[in-house]
């Protein structure tokens, strides 16, 4: 089966939305923890932007060894050394090189002609060529660019020496078919060249992100890129672990699979959180405190009965701790805070207190109590209390 391959973007088009920012250090924890993931390339930062970013690009390249690295360039000769310079000291890598192709983008924001857009591609990708072996050009604001236009700027980096093309719904405007199909215009235009890879960004503006990645993988796409919990610019990118779910989920019918080990992306999540402060949103698919809670009385017998009955995907599988906890008279409300908290609930020590009371409670009966036992008593009593408890969580540094 085809492998989609996956360009993580949470340390450049994730870390650069507000609230997000991460110093050297919490980059180089983030980028191990994706290489725990076994991401195919993790894009470090956007060297030219400061001193410290284009430090931290070198950091990671430094410590992480075992994925290709990506730097960010505009597609001018000053942020393409900066990117360079980055690189350095990698094991393998990519620069990533992008202008905007929209009429819109091309007139007010740049001021440039459609041909003047041609020329700096070409010869800006053949300049990145000489340094660094493998480039991938963005067409930036492709989802808004004259169809045939945007034929023509792909058939120019592919020959200047571009090898991926990632063609990205900049502003989050695309549908799914539209998207796809887009794809499918360009694919027929470079008559299916082997050499190149199709790549696909979205953002979520229209909460999209993800169904429009995975109509462009329909449409050949062999490369996503994506940020953990979804961060990104305004509403954020694609979800890497809602792809990389649904592409397990779902592989026979989209056609692809990816090389992601599932069992670190709650993990990733969580890291995530902790390093920015930013909670994710209980309902979160995949990584949120309730994406395994059920709650009404048919679901948990359903559940009780055979997981399948409403459960697509386990918490294990996306590694939800599933020790199960020996709780009782000897151990401690520390202990039950602690996985609470791994779980994604910020109790308050009334809400803790309840939970522990009916936790020891069922420990007497069963001696042990699973993760399962504990999320569904989690989930109950801190709904009841949802107005703080939501405003906690998602205030919570
Ligand atoms: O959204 C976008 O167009 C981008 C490019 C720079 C790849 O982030
Ligand atoms: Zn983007």
């Amino acid at each position: 089966m085809d492998v989609v391959r996956i360009f993580d973007t949470t340390l450049r088009d994730g870390e650069q939305s507000p609230g997000f920012s991460m110093n050297t250090e919490e980059k180089i924890r983030m980028a191990k923890q994706l290489a725990a993931l076994n991401v195919d390339i993790i894009e470090a930062g956007f060297p030219i932007s400061s001193k410290g970013d284009l430090e931290a690009v070198q950091a990671v390249a430094k410590e992480v060894r075992s994925v290709p690295i990506a730097a960010l360039a505009r597609a001018k000769k000053h942020d393409i050394d900066a990117a360079i310079e980055s690189l350095k000291p990698a094991a393998s890598s990519r620069l990533h090189i992008f202008l905007a192709t929209s009429d819109l983008h091309l007139q007010v924001k740049l001021n440039m002609t459609r041909e003047q857009a041609l020329e700096a591609i070409e010869s800006m990708i053949r300049y990145g060529r000489q340094h660094v072996g493998e480039v991938e050009f963005s067409a930036e604001d492709a989802g808004r660019t004259d169809i045939g236009y945007l034929c023509q700027v792909c058939k120019v980096a592919v020959e200047a020496g571009a090898t991926i093309l990632n063609l990205p719904d900049t502003v989050g405007y695309a549908v799914p078919e539209e998207y796809g199909e887009m794809f499918r215009r360009v694919r027929a235009y470079l008559d299916d060249d082997p050499k190149v890879t199709l790549s696909a960004h979205c953002h979520d503006d229209l909460g999209l992100a993800v169904a429009n990645s995975l109509a462009a993988v329909r449409a050949g796409v062999r490369q996503i890129e994506c940020t953990i919990n979804g961060i990104g610019e305004r509403a954020g990118n694609a979800s890497l672990e809602e792809i990389a779910v649904a592409l397990a989920v779902r592989k026979e019918n989209l056609g692809a699979k990816t090389n992601i080990e599932l069992s670190q992306l709650f993990p990733a999540s969580r890291l995530l959180t902790e390093i920015t402060g930013a909670q994710v949103a209980p309902n979160k698919a995949v990584v949120g405190a309730n994406a395994f809670a059920h709650e009404a009385g048919i679901h948990q017998d359903g559940i009780i009965k055979n997981p399948l009955t409403y459960e697509i995907i386990s918490p294990e599988t996306v590694g939800v701790p599933s020790r199960s906890l020996v709780l009782g008279k000897h151990s401690g409300r520390n202990a039950l805070r602690t996985t609470l908290k791994d779980l994604g609930y910020d109790a308050s020590d009334a809400e803790l207190a309840e939970v522990y009371r009916r936790v020891t409670a069922l420990a007497d009966q069963s001696k042990t109590v699973s993760m399962r036992n504990i999320v569904a008593i989690a989930h109950e009593v801190l709904r009841r209390g949802a107005g703080p408890v939501a405003a906690e969580a998602t205030s919570a540094a």
